[in-house]
C-alpha cells in the first residue's frame, strides 16, 4: 500500500492561539507521527499576502507560527515542515493551473464572492472596488499547494471546503488535456474542534478578537481567561457543563477523569471564578513546557530558520520532480527534448513487428512437425475426405487437453486448417 500524503498550511497573519492549536496544529502533529502517512505542513506566506500588507505582522507571524509548531513537538524527520515562498515551484505551478482555470469557477468563490457582496451591500457601483488579484486567484495557489505535493488529505476548516473541490477541478482539467499527473485530494474536517469557543462564545478567531494566544505569559492568560462570558449563576447554583464555554475549553485538555470531576464540580454549583481558576491551571500545566521551548526558539531564530530550510529542500525533492513533468506535459521543453509518448510508440511498433516475427517462426516449427501428415493428405486418393479425418480427429484429441498443452494443440490446428483448406 502507498502512503498517503497530508498536506495542510497556515497562512501566516496572525498570533497562534488555542483554536488553532486544538484545531489544527495538535491533529496534525499526531498525525504525523503516524507512519502510514507522509505529512507536508507549511507557512502559506504568500497567501499572508492576499489579505495582509503589512509586512511586520507577516514576518512576525511567520516566526510565531514556525516556533509553535516546532515546540508542540512537530517531529521535522518525519513531517516535511517549510515555508511556502521558499518553493518556487509552487507560484510556477499556479501560472499554469491558472492558465486551466475557467474564470466562471473563480468568480464563485467564496472569499471572491463575500467580497463583491459586501461592496453590493455598501450601495457601492464598482463592485470589484477594492478587490486585488490576488484575492481572486487565491484558490489558484492553493490548488497549486496541494497538487505539488499530490497531496490525498488536507485537514482544513469549513469554510476551506469549496478550495479543495475547486482544486479538484481545476486537477481534474489537467489531467484531462495533458496526462494524468495530479491526485485528486480530498478535505478533511473535524467537527469537534471546529467550535473551540472564544472569550465571547462564538468560535475562537483572530478575526473575532476574542482569542486566547497559546505562548502569552501566565498572568495574561489568567487575565483572559477570568474574560471569558459565562452566565449570571451564582456560587452554589447548579450549573449546566454542556452549554458552559469554561466546561468546553477544560474539557478540550482533561483526561476523562478530569473532565468528569469538572462535570460533578459544575452540578454542585462551583463558583464561575473557581472554574476559571481551574481551567487557567489545567491550560498552563499543559502549555508551561512548550512555552519555555517556544520562547527558547523564540530567541534562536537562526535554528528555526534552518529548519524551515532544510523542510523546504526536502519539500524540492518532489515539487522540483513533479514541476519538471508538469513543465514538460504542457510543452514547455527544452527544444531538444523527445516525449515520451512517441518513444513508447516506437518501441510498441518494434515490438509488434517483432511479435509478427515470433508468429511466423512459430508457424513455420509446427509446418515442419506437420510435414508427413500434411504429405499423407496430398498423397492421398481422396485428399478432401483425409483431411477431413484428420481435422476431425485432432479436434476430438482438444477435449482431453489442459492449459499449455491445449494451447500448443490449438495453435497446431488453426495451421493445419489453413494448409488443408485448398482440399476441403
Ligand atoms: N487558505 C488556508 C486557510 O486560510 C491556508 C492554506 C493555504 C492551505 N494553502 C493551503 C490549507 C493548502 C490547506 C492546503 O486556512
Amino acid at each position: 500500500m502507498s502512503k498517503k500524503t497530508v498536506l495542510t498550511g497556515i497562512t501566516t497573519t496572525g498570533t497562534p492561539h488555542l483554536g488553532n492549536y486544538l484545531g489544527a496544529i495538535k491533529p496534525c502533529i499526531e498525525a504525523s507521527n503516524n507512519n502510514d502517512v507522509n505529512s507536508f505542513f507549511f507557512l502559506a506566506d504568500y497567501h499572508a499576502l492576499i489579505k495582509c500588507h503589512d509586512p511586520e505582522r507577516v514576518a512576525k507571524s511567520s516566526r510565531e507560527i514556525a516556533a509553535t509548531w516546532l515546540a508542540m513537538g512537530l517531529d521535522t524527520d518525519k513531517a516535511t515542515f517549510y515555508r511556502q515562498s521558499d518553493i518556487p515551484e509552487i507560484p510556477e505551478l499556479t501560472w499554469i493551473l491558472t492558465c486551466m482555470t475557467s474564470k466562471g469557477l473563480m468568480n464563485r468563490a467564496h472569499a471572491y464572492k463575500g467580497a463583491v457582496d459586501a461592496n453590493q451591500e455598501a450601495g457601492k457601483t464598482e463592485l470589484d472596488d477594492g478587490i486585488t488579484m490576488g484575492l481572486f486567484s487565491y484558490p489558484m495557489l492553493m490548488a497549486a499547494d496541494i497538487l505539488m505535493f499530490n497531496a490525498d488529505i488536507v485537514p482544513v476548516g469549513k469554510d476551506q471546503i469549496q478550495h479543495i473541490e475547486m482544486t479538484r477541478d481545476i486537477a481534474s482539467r489537467y489531467n484531462h488535456t495533458y496526462g494524468k499527473l495530479f491526485h485528486m485530494p480530498s478535505a478533511q474536517v473535524d467537527e469537534e474542534t471546529q467550535l473551540v469557543p472564544g472569550l465571547d462564545g462564538r468560535k475562537m478567531s483572530k478575526s473575532y478578537d476574542n482569542t486566547l494566544p497559546l505562548f502569552c505569559a501566565p498572568d495574561e492568560m489568567y487575565k483572559l481567561i477570568k474574560q471569558i462570558k459565562t452566565d449570571i449563576k451564582q456560587p452554589g447554583e447548579p450549573k449546566d457543563p454542556d452549554s458552559s464555554n469554561v466546561f468546553q475549553l477544560y474539557n478540550y485538555f482533561a483526561d476523562e477523569q478530569q473532565s468528569q470531576q469538572m462535570r460533578d464540580k459544575f452540578v454542585e454549583g462551583i463558583a464561575w471564578g473557581d472554574a476559571k481558576k481551574e481551567l487557567f491551571e489545567l491550560v498552563d500545566s499543559k502549555l508551561a513546557k512548550p512555552r519555555e521551548e517556544y520562547n527558547r526558539l523564540m530567541n534562536d531564530l537562526g535554528h528555526v530558520e534552518s529548519v524551515l530550510l532544510k523542510g523546504a529542500e526536502k519539500a524540492r525533492q518532489s515539487s522540483a520532480a513533479l514541476m519538471d513533468e508538469v513543465r514538460k506535459a504542457s510543452g514547455i521543453r527544452p527544444l531538444t527534448f523527445v516525449p515520451e509518448k512517441t518513444e513508447q510508440k516506437v518501441k510498441k511498433e518494434k515490438s509488434s513487428e517483432q511479435q509478427l516475427k515470433a508468429e511466423q517462426g512459430r508457424k513455420r516449427g509446427i509446418l515442419m512437425q506437420l510435414k508427413s501428415v500434411l504429405a499423407e493428405v496430398a498423397d492421398s486418393d481422396d485428399s478432401q475426405q483425409a483431411a477431413k479425418v484428420l481435422l476431425a480427429q485432432k479436434e476430438a484429441a482438444l477435449d482431453k487437453l489442459k492449459n499449455k498443452a491445449k494451447e500448443k494443440a490449438i495453435n497446431e490446428l488453426d495451421v493445419l486448417k489453413e494448409e488443408l483448406a485448398q482440399y476441403l
